[in-house]
């Protein structure tokens, strides 16, 4: 009897003892707090050489000068999926919001059973958080969608933009401010611009219903007045796909990246200033992807620079900021095997001399309306695509030809992107993307949080699998995921109707 009742006593303590322990002491949870959190999407060590070394020499500067996200490098990631080495954004978005490794495609759905699975958006907004998503790429894209939608694949697009304003979605609406490109997934393929097969029109239903507040050009993005005139949940949408390349953006028609953070930031923040929680925002530089994809180098280079100005007025914003904020910044993966050999200064004028991206100017070409012209085609190539465009002073018959013999197929933008790679010692393992390490990035203006992701166990120091990044906001907001992924068991992921219906 007495010795059962000692170990009764003791299982008492161990269990009570454990309980203790895993009670957060400082009680993190009910801390108000701002989670930031960039993605430069494809954006490797090699492309933020490129763009730091590029900018060095376009504004004459010293070689040591750095980048404003190269002060506040803390770790890796390493990034493969659950059925590959190299991920797609899908499965890297879907691990970091919700710490599990799918298979490429995947949109917060497990690899074993294709059933949802929580993310951080959700657990967030559950906790009391204000969501927030600002994008270049259609917001209905891979990395912006995985924190508050689930499908089986990542071109359900249609089916994503419903559960992004919170149509058929178990926790309601998520998110309360949506930044970006992509309306065509908001409206009618029988639109123009539209690409929904079931000719919904979203963008009128929620105003319509009153359930979001709608921007959805420059003018209207203008009267936001800077995050002042905004009304949440505000949903902006500022082109049919994709907001352009920095490159090529006319930007008194395109907001930019840099204007949307603004945006954001002082919307989200004045929102919550009498909130007990503050918000969460996922900021995104899409494009450095598709720039990569396409082996474009004076394009990556400018994404890469778009992306570290956003950085920078992050930091201008959390100095700031009398709520403790915590930035991290990471890519999903990197892009194009980029490997840079250039050996000095001289060898980037190429990339700096360029005014377009090599899809504009391929773009450019097959529109050229005298394109049957050969005396015409031959100048128009020589003087507005490669002068001009590429800013190149020196070039040969044999390169003319060779872009010329490339009109009217795949290869004539690769063929135009391959002309400043080659002068700049800029080379490109793939299409497609490389399974290598990312770079993270993070800084606070909280002691406390910086010590905790600063720590290489629940934080971010050092080398991590991408899903250790659900640890961090675990260890700093209290988040359950496994209880989301409880609620939310019942959404449909799946766009594909059953046959004999219609
Ligand atoms: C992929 O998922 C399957 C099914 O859940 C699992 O058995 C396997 O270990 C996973 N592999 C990786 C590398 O994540
Ligand atoms: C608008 O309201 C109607 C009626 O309640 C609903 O069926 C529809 O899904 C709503 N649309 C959106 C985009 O919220
Ligand atoms: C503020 O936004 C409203 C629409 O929500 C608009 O009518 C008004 O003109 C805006 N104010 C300014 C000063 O731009
Ligand atoms: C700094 O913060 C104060 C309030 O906290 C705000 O009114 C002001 O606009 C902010 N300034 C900048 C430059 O963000
Ligand atoms: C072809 O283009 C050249 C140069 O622009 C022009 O001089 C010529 O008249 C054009 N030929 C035809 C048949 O249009
Ligand atoms: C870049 O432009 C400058 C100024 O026009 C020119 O001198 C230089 O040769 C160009 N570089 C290349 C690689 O064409
Ligand atoms: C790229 O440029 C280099 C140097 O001019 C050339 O040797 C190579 O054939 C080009 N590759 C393609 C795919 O055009
Ligand atoms: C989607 O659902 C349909 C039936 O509703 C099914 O036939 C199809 O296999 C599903 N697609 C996937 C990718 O599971
Ligand atoms: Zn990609």
């Amino acid at each position: 009897m007495t010795f059962n009742l000692k170990v009764l006593v003791l299982i008492v303590i161990f269990l009570f003892g454990n309980i203790v322990t895993s009670i957060p002491v400082d009680n993190a949870a009910v801390r108000k707090q701002n989670i930031i959190f960039l993605v430069s999407d494809g954006m490797g060590a090699a492309a933020v050489q490129l763009a730091r070394t590029f900018k060095q020499t376009r504004d004459d500067l010293e070689f040591n000068d750095l980048l404003n996200l190269d002060t506040s490098l803390i770790g890796t990631f390493r990034t493969r999926s659950n059925d590959s080495y190299v991920t797609d954004s899908a499965a890297a978005g879907t691990a970091l919001a919700t710490g599990k490794k799918t298979y490429n495609g995947a949109i917060g759905v497990d690899p074993e059973n294709k059933k949802p699975i929580g993310t951080i958006g959700e657990a967030l907004k559950q906790l009391g958080y204000t969501i927030g998503i600002v994008v270049t790429t259609r917001v209905t894209d891979a990395t912006p969608s995985v924190w508050s939608a689930h499908a089986l694949l990542r071109g359900q697009e249609d089916l994503i933009a419903e559960q992004m304003l919170g149509v058929g979605h178990p926790l309601g609406r998520v998110n309360d401010l949506i930044l970006g490109g992509g309306r065509n997934f908001f409206t009618p393929l029988d639109s123009e611009g539209g690409a929904r097969p079931d000719n919904r029109n979203l963008v009128e239903e929620v105003q319509a219903n009153g359930t979001w507040t709608y921007a959805g050009n420059r003018e209207q993005f203008d009267a936001l007045q800077g995050g002042d005139n905004v009304t949440l949940p505000l949903l902006g949408l500022f082109a049919d796909k994709d907001i352009p390349y920095k490159i090529d953006r006319d930007e008194s028609v395109y907001p930019s990246l840099l204007e949307e953070t603004q945006v954001a930031l002082k919307a989200l923040d004045k929102a919550t200033e009498e909130n007990e929680q503050g918000f969460f925002l996922m900021i995104e530089a899409s494009r450095p992807d598709h720039a990569g994809h396409a082996n474009d180098a004076q394009t990556i280079a400018r994404e890469v620079l778009e992306f570290d100005d956003v950085i920078a007025e992050v930091s201008k914003f959390v100095q700031n900021s009398t709520t403790d904020t915590i930035v991290v910044s990471t890519a999903d993966h990197e892009t194009g095997g980029l490997s840079v050999w250039g050996t000095k200064p001289s060898d980037y004028q190429a990339i700096f001399n360029a005014t377009h991206s090599s899809e504009f100017l391929a773009g450019s070409i097959e529109d050229f309306p005298q394109k049957d012209n050969d005396t015409a085609l031959t100048d128009f190539i020589t003087k507005d695509v490669l002068q001009e465009g590429l800013g190149l002073s020196k070039f040969t018959d044999e390169e003319v030809q060779r872009v010329k013999g490339k009109v009217g197929t795949s290869k004539l933008a690769p063929t135009i992107a391959n002309l400043t790679s080659s002068r700049s010692k800029v080379a490109w393992g793939t299409g497609g993307h490389s399974a290598v390490d990312v770079d993270i990035y993070s800084f606070s203006n909280s002691d406390y949080l910086k010590q905790k992701v600063l720590n290489t166990k629940d934080g971010l120091a050092g080398t991590h699998e991408n899903t250790d990044f659900s640890n961090f906001i675990r260890s700093i907001a209290g988040i359950n995921l496994d209880e989301i992924t409880d609620l939310i068991a019942d959404i449909n992921v799946n766009t594909t109707l059953p046959s004999g219906s219609d």
